[in-house]
């Protein structure tokens, strides 16, 4: 049984050149024994949180903490022993090797810790009793199903008995027989006292867990509508944070800002009054692309996501959404103070350059 900490997790990529962090200030704690999932859409961070729980990915900040082990802290052979004895992982593509039988494949983890052969062997086949496969031992990993191979990796992961087992997306590509299978499987494992922490976008799963972390930013349908007064520099909100209204400059003036690699900020836009921004995180359930901040004291209205697509008509939220030229920030003011009273205006302020790219430092208070 483990009992694993995270306080405020931070990691963070460089993807296309943007920084990106899936996981931000993430806190998780679970109980001995605790079948835990990690919910949430594709890309949302959840293999990078199995990662790093693995030891396999140094986060950039925070900590995590297995029983009294300290994971980031380690390096060296303690790692390699954190990783060999302390942790199993079942990876999405199950990872088996395909010129090895089912038993020589569980044998792996054992031999390289120094079991001999006859005796991992003989292990192996007992652990793959356990997840009901003692008729298909010599089988390679071509002749069984998907689910069966799943349970081979879960055999192997469970080779060295760890505490902790990690399984990625384990009912990917399974079809529902095999996925009840698998369900029994984790269910009946973790009440043996093991903790484990699946990652899974399949919501079938829900039942099973005694506790669920979600990873995917959940919008808030009917979030209240909100006048927010900001003062000059002011952050209305951060790249990365969760979004649940759709804003419109009553007054003032918004900067869109992006940060790139090597502490570059990306200027993407400057809103002005009567034009709107923000839609995009509300409406996808995504986290916010850009951090915005006021320009001179500015005062925006929020709407909730489901006023904003009433605002506008079909067509224009599909423009919007694909960039068309004809989607003008401007055109549309949702309502925000009177809650379905929806007024159309066009800006009088200077228009919105989506693409324009400004580079300066970012300044570091
Ligand atoms: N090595 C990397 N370099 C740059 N970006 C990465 C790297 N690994 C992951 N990412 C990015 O981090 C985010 C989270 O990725 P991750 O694979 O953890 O998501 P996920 O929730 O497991 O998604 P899926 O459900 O598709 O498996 C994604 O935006 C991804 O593009
Ligand atoms: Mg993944």
């Amino acid at each position: 049984m483990a009992r694993v900490s995270i306080r405020d997790l931070v990691v963070e990529y460089v993807s296309g050149g943007y920084v990106v962090r899936p996981i931000d200030g993430l806190d998780v704690d679970t109980d001995d024994g605790e079948l835990v999932l990690l919910l949430g859409a594709s890309g949302c961070g959840k293999t990078t949180l199995l990662s790093a729980l693995a030891g396999i990915l140094h986060p950039t900040a925070g900590t995590i903490i297995v029983d009294d082990t300290d994971v980031i802290g380690l390096s060296g052979n303690v790692l390699t022993e954190y990783r060999r004895h302390q942790v199993g992982v079942v990876f999405q593509a199950f990872n088996l090797i395909p010129s090895l039988t089912a038993a020589e494949n569980v044998a792996v983890p054992l031999l390289a810790s120094g079991m001999h052969r006859r005796a991992a062997l003989d292990r192996s086949r007992t652990l793959l009793g356990q997840v009901d496969l003692a008729d298909r031992v010599a089988h390679r990993p071509r002749d069984l199903s998907g689910g069966q191979q799943q349970r081979v990796a879960i055999a192997r992961a469970l080779a060295l008995e760890p505490p902790l087992l990690l399984a990625d997306e384990p009912t990917a590509h399974l079809d529902y027989i095999q996925v009840e299978g698998v369900i029994r499987l984790l269910r009946r494992l973790a009440g043996e006292g093991r903790t484990i922490i699946v990652a899974t976008h399949d919501d079938r799963l829900l039942p099973l867990a005694d506790q669920v972390v979600e990873l995917s930013p959940r919008t808030r349908e009917h979030a209240e509508p909100a006048v927010v007064t900001l003062h000059d520099g002011e952050t209305l909100f951060r790249q990365g944070d969760t979004g649940d209204l759709v804003y419109v400059v009553d007054d003032g003036e918004i900067e869109l800002t992006r940060e790139r690699e090597h502490d570059v900020v990306e200027v993407v836009a400057h809103v002005v009054a009567g034009q709107y921004f923000g839609e995009l995180a509300p409406t996808f359930g995504l986290r916010r692309s850009a951090t915005a901040r006021a320009v001179g004291p500015t005062t925006v209205q929020g709407s909730s996501p489901t006023e904003f697509r009433s605002s506008l008509g079909r067509r224009e939220l599909n423009d919007l959404i694909a960039a068309h030229p004809s989607a003008d920030r401007a055109r549309v003011r949702a309502a925000a103070r009177s809650s379905d009273a929806v007024t159309t205006r066009t800006s009088n302020g200077s228009p919105t350059h989506p693409g324009s790219v400004h580079m300066r430092r970012p300044s570091r208070k």
